[in-house]
């Protein structure tokens, strides 16, 4: 059993019509608000379809990024810890979120300040936890991620998002125990050196940021060239409309929050 891809549970929010006013790092128009919660549900559904329990919370109107659940926390086997966004107007997401991940499990851990750190530049693999500094991640919100999971004999490992990019998992996933699919940019930086790396085809980076999730792995739909590396490499590719999230650089991890908690 996989700790870092085999999920019983999964915890998402539905778009908010404050969608609209959510954080992009360039503006190429509003999402549809219609488009994204049929992609939503298209991305609940395949989550669901693994057999895992998919708890949908309701929409945040407050908080316009709040259907990228996944930069509020991080869900271990062991418990959950609540994250503390860089960005200023995603700070209330994290508190938001605290009561539901405490009905799941008994031990929810908190980031202090100073640092700041955000789901989306956190890579869980089997044997360690990699986090990307980025413009929401600093060094002390690594340092202090690494203090609240030394207990539960985790190795987290620093590493660099991209410049220009959003965050770590804007540009990579993980595939199997063994496997990366990440963007030739990030692969040069070497932080994947001793994983089996599969990388995204040119010109379509933006397929980086994917989930494994039980069997299957969601992939944002419009990119076939990785889709066909994925399916022929054996991969069971399940394909996404994205084009709503990708106008505020979300993707498909972003989405959700996916977790074994301890029986
Ligand atoms: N729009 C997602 C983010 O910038 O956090």
């Amino acid at each position: 059993m996989s700790r870092s891809f085999s999920f019983t549970h999964a915890i998402c929010r539905a778009p908010s019509p404050s969608i609209v006013d959510g954080l992009r790092a360039v503006d190429t128009g509003a999402p549809d608000l219609d488009l994204f919660r049929a992609h939503h549900a298209a991305y609940v559904d395949a989550l669901r379809d693994t057999g895992a329990n998919v708890t949908v919370l309701p929409a945040l109107d407050a908080f316009p990024d709040s259907v990228f659940v996944e930069d509020a926390a991080l869900c271990l086997t062991e418990g959950a810890i609540v994250m503390r966004p860089g960005a200023p107007s995603r700070r209330g997401e994290a508190a938001a979120m605290r009561p539901t991940l405490e009905t799941f499990y008994d031990d929810v851990r908190e980031i202090d300040g100073p640092g700041f750190i955000e789901g989306g530049d956190i890579l869980v693999t089997e044997s360690e936890i990699l986090v990307g500094t980025s413009a929401r991640t600093d060094a002390a919100g690594v340092d202090a991620l690494r203090a609240l999971v030394a207990d539960w004999d985790y190795r987290v490992r620093e590493v660099q998002t991209p410049p220009d990019v959003l965050h770590f998992k804007t540009d990579c996933s993980l595939l199997d125990a063994d496997t990366i699919l990440c963007t030739r940019r990030l692969a040069a930086s070497g932080c994947f050196d001793g994983y089996r790396q599969i990388h995204t085809a040119d010109g379509e980076e933006a397929a980086a940021n994917a989930i494994r999730f039980n069997q299957h792995v969601l992939l944002p739909k419009g990119f076939p060239r990785t889709a066909e590396t994925l399916g022929k490499a054996g991969y069971d590719i399940r394909q996404i409309g994205n084009s709503e999230a990708a106008k505020l650089d979300g993707g498909m991890s972003c989405l959700s929050l996916r977790f074994r908690p301890a029986p």
